[in-house]
């Protein structure tokens, strides 16, 4: 699924194309660079050079202007430039025009974006539908090669029947896959309900981290987790790369789950693909907002993340609960950058038990928020204290009686929920044990 040869981690120059006649204008215009280069860069390729190019008409044979496309020339050839990505949606013939002139590799934003998903889908649903998105985009822009696919799956090349030319054959494959594709999804969709169950299981709660891209997920993740690799990561670690166990400060043990993160402007063929990606969330006792509060665009960020969120809750097929909202912690990050987590709006006022904690807990305009700096460390032991706190309110304690044979029913106590008390008894122990109501539920059905 790569659309350029990895292997040699070319360079890259990256072009926004947003019109920029005035100030704001201009200054979108360099957000949206901004986040480009952020995005290309995370595939693994160095950026050498960026710029954005004002367009003053669309042309349909190469978008940029004939100007343009002579001094990006320039610049590509001075720099021996291997890809070229336009943060624009170009069309297959545009694509083709502009790699002609060129000389190189030019992807747009859907196959950037595609290839960013591509590296991140963890779930077997995610891939699919990636590879999907991802064959029905390239169907459309089959010109003179390719032989990436070829690679990558080996042996395409020679199947054809005689008379068929290279691009037709190629066609035909892709329809043949995007058909098995289909198939294999409608498969594991149908299973999907089965791992949800798996997943909720899970014997520990899980906290999931979403946020715009470039907001610090992986960075707060890295902080959370860093302070050692629990026994419990063993579990994981061959199921989910993105999932590490972390200890609260009771104790009590989640798995923090990591995501792609979101984009503004999602391609619409690439939805499906990006909603796949998220499924950890829904399966998630508590979401983890993350915000870059010391950018520009941090309000229309938040408002991206909770407009795609807020699609996942809707319809027949929803991938989120419609309580979702209630689960959601935001995480102000970045604090540093605007002198410290008590010179964050909205991050001065203490609330609930984290009072006078150190770092600072307010009301966001839905509920809990912890500003931090995920890259000082300052503000993440109230995180986590409020993280617990959180998890506990989920939590219902209750007294029970179990018979002193019963190992069983004890060790899935242990396992489930936290043992506050014990007492053990000649004929049968008494504990007092923090249970979520799912599984106090379960265990009750279990004893009657
Ligand atoms: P995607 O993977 O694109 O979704 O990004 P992400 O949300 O995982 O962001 P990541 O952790 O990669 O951080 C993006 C950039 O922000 C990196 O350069 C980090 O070093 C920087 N960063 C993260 N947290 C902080 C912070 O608290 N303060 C400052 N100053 N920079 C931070």
């Amino acid at each position: 699924m790569l659309p350029f040869e990895r292997p040699h981690r070319p360079a890259a120059e990256g072009f926004g194309t947003r019109p920029a006649s005035d100030a704001s204008g201009q200054r979108a215009a360099e957000a949206r660079l901004a986040e480009a280069v952020g995005l290309t860069a995370s595939i693994g390729v160095t950026v050498v050079h960026s710029a954005v190019y004002p367009l003053r008409l669309r042309r349909p044979s190469t978008l940029l202007g004939e100007g343009q496309v002579e001094m990006v020339r320039q610049s590509i050839e001075e720099q021996s430039v291997a890809v070229a990505v336009v943060d624009a949606a170009l069309t297959p013939v545009q694509q083709r025009n502009l790699e002609r002139a060129w000389d190189c590799k030019v992807i747009d934003r859907t196959g950037l974006i595609l290839e960013i998903f591509g590296e991140r889908a963890r779930t077997r649903e995610g891939t699919l539908q990636v590879e999907l998105a991802h064959l029905e985009y390239q169907r459309t822009r089959l010109v003179r090669s390719w032989t990436h696919l070829e690679r990558q799956r080996g042996g395409f090349g020679f199947l054809g029947g005689p008379g068929e030319s290279q691009i037709e054959i190629d066609r035909r494959l892709i329809g043949e896959r995007i058909v098995k594709l289909k198939r294999e999804l409608e498969q594991v969709r149908r299973t999907r309900g089965l791992h949800r169950e798996a997943r909720r299981r899970v014997p520990y709660p899980v906290v999931a981290l979403v946020g715009y891209t470039n907001a610090g997920k992986s960075t707060l993740f890295n902080a959370l987790t860093g302070a050692g690799v629990y026994a419990q990561d063993q579990l994981f670690a061959t199921l989910d790369p993105t999932m590490r166990a972390i200890r609260l400060p009771s104790g009590r043990v989640a798995i923090l789950s990591d995501t792609v993160g979101f984009i503004s402007e999602l391609p619409t063929e690439l939805v499906a693909a990006f909603r796949a990606t998220l499924e950890e969330v829904a399966a998630a006792d508590v979401i983890l907002h993350v915000r870059d509060v010391a950018h520009p665009d941090t309000a229309a960020q938040r408002a991206d993340v909770l407009g795609v969120l807020d699609d996942m809750a809707e319809g027949p097929d929803a991938a989120l609960d419609a309580g979702w909202r209630s689960r959601v912690i935001e995480v102000l990050n970045k604090a540093d950058l605007l002198g410290g987590t008590d010179h964050v709006p909205g991050g001065q006022a203490p609330v609930g038990a984290q009072a006078g904690a150190p770092g600072s807990v307010a009301p966001g305009q839905d509920g809990q928020a912890v500003a931090v700096s995920a890259l000082t460390g300052e503000g993440l032991e109230a995180l986590r204290a409020v993280l617990d706190e959180r998890l506990a309110a989920g939590m219902e304690t209750v007294e029970l009686a179990l018979p002193a044979a019963d190992g069983a029913g004890l060790a899935w106590l242990y396992r489930h929920g936290e043992v506050l008390s014990r007492e053990d008894g000649e004929h049968d122990i008494q504990l007092r044990v923090r249970l979520s109501p799912a599984d106090r539920a379960r265990f009750e059905q279990r004893a009657s």
